[in-house]
């Protein structure tokens, strides 16, 4: 021993080296089988009338809490969205924008200043694989005073809805897609994408039936949803119709209106359910030998758009009349030929179709006495959503994480998209595949509680810091079983028990970084307490050459006393000159030594040739640390010769 000290007397070296072998032998596993495994709550899904338009979700941003409302002229309950969203923040628009013209609904905004990404979670109760309709509306108002409109990206779940932009601060822009989510909650999502701070005026959600608004993949955004030949000139939604689809009134050029005050579909409606408001008003050609024509551009000619056209017959049809039309759209037939019933609705789906405008007409046929007609319209933009959310495993097992812990950092929506990601998280990117979380960082984060189980299924975790918070309990066996796992910082908590021998191989074998000091309760080297033996005094001698002042030379030895027996474990200490460190060896700098002793804060004892100092070395073990004064020039000598007495 005395001989592999020899090399140490390097004292004006501008290195320093603290050379020891961990003593991984010394310290044991404890079970650690603490954790109750979670129990999964099986919910049962109410079943509803699917047109509860009242039961489903209907949100006002903005409003203050417990100021729910019926709105008058639609008798739609509101609810504030506090129960839905917890970041955020509650504003009205400017007074001289409002108007009783406008819905209560815009009159205010939950706005969101902090944060790049703010997302709504909506729980219907049917679940997921559902076909739901979803409503977005936002007004600027003005709510900010900075009479500058933003623009924002509108995500549902972790794939891009649509855009938010306005053409003046009291244009009311609504987005509405038909969506069926492949999980039970479903995201709102608003993005900062750094034209101003996003906003949102209202939320609604409607369950509709299975068979109507379908796409063959993908999801339909709603590009126009029109009541031809309205007389009133004005919207129509719930409670007439029972879905709550917003109708827009419109009335084509060269069209004439046609209108019937009999009910339509009063003995029973399509799957559709269209609203008789809408099918009593019709529009035709006002030359009933031409076709009815009508186009729409919305410049986007690489999409598919579905249309959904309806028709029923609002006038009655003598024994020698007809009605018999065919559609085309960009030309092309589609379609089937289409022959009314007096007062009940038809819808004819068309085959999708792309083209950056479309172009509708409806040809009478040769032997039909009138022209066509058409009664309402509603056109979908097909969006196929690539991008999975979030690999299952890992989202519950964070989501798990978030619930133990109660974390509020405003981790709503998909854990990983859109990005960025939650805060304190990191993910792989993956295409369109699920994104895996890998880096998991709640440091300073006020967690209580022991170390989640939860965490031994984020599989492909390789960063985890949970520093500076007030964890207890143990270390469990399964940070040891992460595979990919490269550092784990538990530094500045109040653990307990033993380190796991697992994760002391990883450490030792250097592929693991650990941190555990600063954590007074943790038994670093065994035997600890429960083991029913003394307890361990661990000294790490070392040999310290100051840099600037003049100290030092330093050997660690790790060793455990039984019983006033010297039961124990070995240090190595190796420095050839110029020589590579072995591997399993660790230096020291002297600023590292300061950080080990916390300045040498905590004096454990005098030694004949100096001062004996308390400290942490990073992964946790307690050592300590014997400071040698190099002003007693015979120092080093007494230093090794204690050394050898001593029994090292
Ligand atoms: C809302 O109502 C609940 C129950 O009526 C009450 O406990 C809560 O304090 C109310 N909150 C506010 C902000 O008034
Ligand atoms: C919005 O206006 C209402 C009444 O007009 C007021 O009570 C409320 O405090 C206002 N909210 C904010 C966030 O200014
Ligand atoms: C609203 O008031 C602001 C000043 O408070 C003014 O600059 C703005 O022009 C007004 N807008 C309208 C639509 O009257
Ligand atoms: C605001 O924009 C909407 C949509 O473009 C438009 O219908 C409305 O007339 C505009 N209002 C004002 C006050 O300019
Ligand atoms: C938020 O987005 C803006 C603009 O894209 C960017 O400059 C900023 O760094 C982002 N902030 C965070 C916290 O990601
Ligand atoms: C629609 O729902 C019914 C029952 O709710 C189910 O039997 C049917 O398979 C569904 N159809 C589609 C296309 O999902
Ligand atoms: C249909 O019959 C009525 C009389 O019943 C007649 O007035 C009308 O001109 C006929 N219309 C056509 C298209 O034949
Ligand atoms: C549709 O009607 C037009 C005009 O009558 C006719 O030329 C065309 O052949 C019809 N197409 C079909 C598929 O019936
Ligand atoms: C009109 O012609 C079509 C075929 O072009 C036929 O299917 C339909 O039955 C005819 N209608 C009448 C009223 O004759
Ligand atoms: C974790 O976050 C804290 C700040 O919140 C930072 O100081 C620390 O370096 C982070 N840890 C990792 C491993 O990135
Ligand atoms: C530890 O966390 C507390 C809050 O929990 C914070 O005030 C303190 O700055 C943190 N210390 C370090 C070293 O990160
Ligand atoms: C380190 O030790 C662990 C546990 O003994 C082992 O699984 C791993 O393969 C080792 N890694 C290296 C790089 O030796």
């Amino acid at each position: 021993m005395a001989e592999k000290c020899r090399g140490i007397e390097a004292w004006g070296s501008i290195m320093w080296f603290i050379l020891l072998q961990l003593l991984a032998i010394c310290l044991e596993t404890k079970g650690s089988n603490v954790f109750a495994s979670g129990a999964s709550i099986i919910q049962e899904h109410a079943r509803r009338r699917l047109d509860d338009v009242a039961g489903s979700i209907n949100v006002d941003c903005g409003i203050p809490e417990n100021s729910s409302y019926t709105d008058p002229s639609t008798d739609i309950p509101y609810v504030p969205d506090g129960e839905y969203i917890d970041t955020g923040v509650n504003k009205n628009i400017t007074a001289n924008i409002s108007s009783n013209e406008l819905p209560r609904y815009v009159m205010t905004v939950r706005s969101f200043p902090q944060g790049n990404r703010s997302c709504y979670t909506l729980r219907p109760p049917e679940g997921k694989a559902k076909v739901y309709l979803i409503r977005a509306t936002f007004m600027y108002g003005n709510y900010d005073n900075l009479d500058k409109l933003p623009e924002f990206s509108l995500y549902v779940g972790v794939n891009l809805w649509d855009t938010v932009k306005f053409d003046n601060a009291s244009h009311i822009v609504n987005k509405e897609i038909i969506h069926v989510p492949t999980m039970d909650n479903i995201y709102v999502c608003l993005l900062n994408t750094g034209s101003g701070t996003p906003f949102i005026s209202a939320l609604e959600l409607r369950h509709l039936h299975n068979s109507t608004y379908t796409a063959k993949s993908g999801s339909l955004i709603l590009c126009q949803r029109l009541d031809f030949g309205s007389t009133t000139n004005k919207i129509v939604r719930y409670n007439e119709d029972v879905y709550d689809r917003i109708w827009f009134p419109y009335n084509c050029p060269q069209c004439a209106l046609l209108h019937t005050s009999s009910t339509v579909d009063s003995l029973g409606s399509s799957e559709f359910n269209l609203p008789s408001k809408v099918m009593q008003t019709a529009v035709q050609p006002i030359n009933a030998d031409e076709p009815l024509n009508f186009e729409f551009d919305f410049g986007n000619p690489n999409e598919n758009f579905y249309v959904f056209m309806h028709f029923a017959e609002v006038e009655r049809v003598q024994m020698n009349q007809s009605r018999e039309f065919n559609i085309s759209l960009n030309d092309l037939v589609l379609g089937e030929v289409v022959v009314l019933q007096y007062l009940r609705s038809k819808t004819i789906t068309l085959q999708p179709v792309r083209g950056a405008k479309l172009s509708f007409s409806l040809y009478k046929l040769a032997n039909s006495t009138l022209p066509p007609i058409l009664n309402a319209l509603e056109i979908y933009l097909e969006k196929i959503f690539w991008q999975q959310p979030t690999n299952q495993e890992d989202a519950n097992a964070i989501e798990d994480i978030k619930s133990t812990y109660n974390v509020v950092k405003g981790w709503q929506g998909d854990p990983c998209l859109p990005h960025p990601s939650w805060d304190g998280l990191n993910c792989n990117k993956n295409g369109y595949h699920p994104p895996r979380i890998i880096s998991l960082n709640l440091s300073s984060s006020g967690l209580t509680g022991e170390i989640s189980p939860s965490l031994s299924n984020l599989k492909l975790l390789q960063h985890l810091d949970l520093s500076n918070n007030s964890l207890t309990g143990g270390l469990p066996e399964f940070l040891s079983e992460l595979p990919n796992l490269r550092t784990l910082n538990l530094q500045g908590n109040k653990l307990s028990g033993s380190v796991p021998l697992a994760l002391m191989e990883r450490f030792n074998n250097r592929s693991l970084s650990l941190r555990l000091d600063w954590n007074p309760e943790l038994c670093l080297v065994s035997p600890c307490k429960g083991d029913q033996k003394k307890s361990v005094v661990v000294p790490v001698v070392a040999t310290i050459v100051p840099f600037v002042v003049i100290l030092t030379a330093l050997i660690v030895i790790l060793c455990i006393y039984r019983r006033k027996k010297v039961a124990w474990m070995f240090a190595s200490f190796q420095k050839e000159k110029g020589s590579q460190l072995r591997s399993d060896n660790r230096q020291f700098t002297y600023a590292e030594i300061v950080r080990i002793t916390n300045n040498f804060s905590t004096i454990i004892g005098k030694g004949g040739f100096g001062t004996v100092y308390h400290g942490y070395l990073s992964d946790g073990t307690q050592v300590a640390v014997k400071m040698l004064s190099p002003t007693s020039g015979h120092g080093s000598t007494q230093f090794q010769t204690e050394i050898k007495q001593e029994g090292y």
